[in-house]
């Protein structure tokens, strides 16, 4: 007999709370005791900073590394850095975090939508193309989810236009494409260490790049505009203190030793729950390119056709929380659809943006958005295979019970 839904009174499949995050121990509380017993709290007196912008750049691949204070300020730098200027345009994806765009924005510049893959949830090369005009500048790829965009058709694009690309690779720590780091795979990389992030700090962001004069204009633009062998009081170029704090820099020391174990559990642990959920109908978990050597896994993502699978996404998020599975939708809406971009809500930056984007439609980014997307945060692939059994057996058990939740659902019973 098929077991009864937790939302209609039967047992729930999970009971117990998945691995909680942050995760933290002694190596944290070492580091944070040895720099507040040092009094060097700074970026620019004490060590720790420093010897994390080494480690983290030269595991993802590169030979500079920049601690900023979190991952928006990190994305306008590198626009900054990269020499865009007011007006120009910054062709991003419409599904990701606001600050993907604001930093756009704050940079002076203008973002211009181009919309996503269906099924890997990443720009689509073609789409970037004919979003192209005389004024683009720049391209911004987001591995979302902590799956490497297509760089290797976005770097073409960008070779034979003469673009900058930089990564957002604000969910990417860890991730691979043939072998190669996320981070350097394009001209510059912006990561993301706020709370919810793979590797964290509270708040913090890091820039990544192999282009030495790139490395020096960020350097410069984080640190008041100052330039090496410069005095204190020099400041060469429009800025301000986007510098990381050593305590920041002492936390994500001891979780970087973490990384690579983490990063590989999730990993493993994404590719099984991927593999078994595609066997429903209707259930598309994000498509893995062949080049892809490591998804990060910030979030598992999948999309629900409602009709095939026999039950909309309302009601089947509904189910699975009931199931004890936190999850949710995602993001409500488009970028485009915000309000700040209905109402060009620029405030005093990109006076000369002359996209409307009330008419800006991206129907792939829409669709995931309005009907089809479902989020389970990283830390749920953080343990055994005993969860991710648990993770599956929810959606078995709703899939089982896929009429009856449906029917629920049509008669005003379910929210
Ligand atoms: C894709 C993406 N880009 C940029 C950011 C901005 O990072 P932060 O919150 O550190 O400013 C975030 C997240 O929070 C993000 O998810």
């Amino acid at each position: 007999m098929t077991p009864k839904l937790a939302l209609l009174g039967g047992s729930p499949v999970r009971t117990r709370p998945f691995t909680a995050w942050p995760i933290h121990g002694q190596a944290e509380e070492r580091r944070l005791l040895r720099v507040l017993r040092s009094g060097k709290w700074g970026k620019l007196h004490g060590p720790e900073v420093a010897e994390f912008e080494r480690r983290f750049a030269s595991l993802h691949g590169c030979q500079h590394g920049i601690g900023v204070v979190n991952g928006t300020v990190s994305l306008r730098i590198g626009l900054l850095a990269a020499g865009i200027r007011a007006g120009e345009e910054v062709i991003i994806p419409p599904y990701t975090f606001f600050s993907t765009a604001s930093a756009v924005i704050e940079a002076n510049a203008v973002p211009v939508f181009a919309d996503i893959d269906l099924d890997t949830f990443n720009l689509d090369p073609r789409a970037v193309e004919a979003a192209i005009s005389p004024r683009t500048r720049a391209i911004i790829p987001v591995h979302f989810a902590g799956q490497p965009a297509d760089m290797k058709a976005l770097m073409a694009i960008a070779k034979k236009r003469g673009l900058v690309v930089i990564e957002d690779a604000a969910h990417a720590h860890g991730a691979s494409c043939g072998q190669r780091p996320a981070g350097s795979l394009g001209h510059l990389a912006s990561f993301s260490f706020q709370s919810s992030k793979n590797l964290t700090s509270g708040e913090g962001g890091l820039i990544t790049t192999n282009d030495d004069a790139l490395a020096e204009a960020c350097r410069s633009i984080h640190n008041c505009g100052r330039i090496p062998g410069g005095v204190w009081y020099e400041h060469h170029v429009i800025s301000g203190n986007y510098r990381l704090g050593e305590f920041q820099g002492a936390i994500l020391n001891a979780q970087l030793g973490r990384l690579e174990k983490q990063t590989r559990t999730r990993d493993h642990n994404g590719r099984r729950l991927a593999a078994q959920l595609a066997r429903f109908p209707g259930l598309f978990p994000q498509k893995r390119p062949a080049d892809c050597t490591r998804h990060s896994y910030h979030l598992f993502m999948l999309r629900i056709d409602g009709q095939a699978f026999g039950a909309p996404r309302a009601a089947v998020l509904h189910a699975l929380r009931a199931e004890g599975i936190p999850c949710s939708a995602g993001y409500g809406f488009s970028l485009p659809q915000q309000p700040m971009f209905q109402k060009k809500a620029f405030g005093p930056y990109a006076p000369k943006a002359n996209v409307d984007y009330r008419k800006v439609h991206c129907p792939n980014s829409d669709r995931i958005c309005r009907e089809q997307g479902i989020w389970l945060e990283q830390n749920l692939l953080l343990g055994t295979q005993t969860d991710i059994d648990d993770l599956f057996r929810a959606f078995e058990k709703i899939w089982e019970n896929r009429e009856t939740l449906a029917a629920k659902r049509k008669s005003g019973k379910l929210a």
